[in-house]
């Protein structure tokens, strides 16, 4: 990928994230995808009071993307203000799957980033043959 497009998923990442609604994890978290058409979508964390209705930022920024009709991701960046990285759960890497081959997985923090592939953190998808 190129520098200038990894800087602006960062940045879309971060972003994103300042909006963040986890009023009862305060655990921010902003994600952002890179589509085939070269747009990118980005998503924060919204939390519900009820706790099980909370959406993860990735899924976020996988469902406005789909929902705009992209259908293939070629990259993800996921963003959080702590001082470790936060892999994306389990479902969001199996939402994401269903959109994307072994894209990079490009996690970063107040620190530094560190960028993985998808099938690393998930290496067998539900659904595959
Ligand atoms: N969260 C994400 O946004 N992405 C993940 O992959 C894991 C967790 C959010 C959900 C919740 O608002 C907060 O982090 C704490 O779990």
């Amino acid at each position: 990928m190129e520098e200038e497009t990894l800087e602006r998923l960062l940045d879309a990442a971060n972003e994103a994230c300042s909006h963040s609604y986890s009023p009862y994890s305060n655990f921010a978290v902003g994600a952002a995808v890179l589509a085939a058409s070269g747009r990118i979508y980005s998503g924060t964390n919204v939390e519900n009071a009820s706790y099980g209705a909370t959406i993860c930022a990735e899924r976020v920024a996988v469902v406005k993307a789909v929902s705009e009709g992209e259908n293939k991701i070629l990259a993800i960046a996921v963003y959080t203000p702590s001082a470790s990285l936060a892999f994306p759960c389990g479902m969001c890497l199996q939402v994401l799957s269903e959109f994307a081959e072994d894209i990079p997985v490009i996690l970063a923090d107040e620190g530094g980033m560190k960028t993985y592939r998808l099938y690393e953190l998930l290496p067998h998808r539900f659904g595959e043959q």
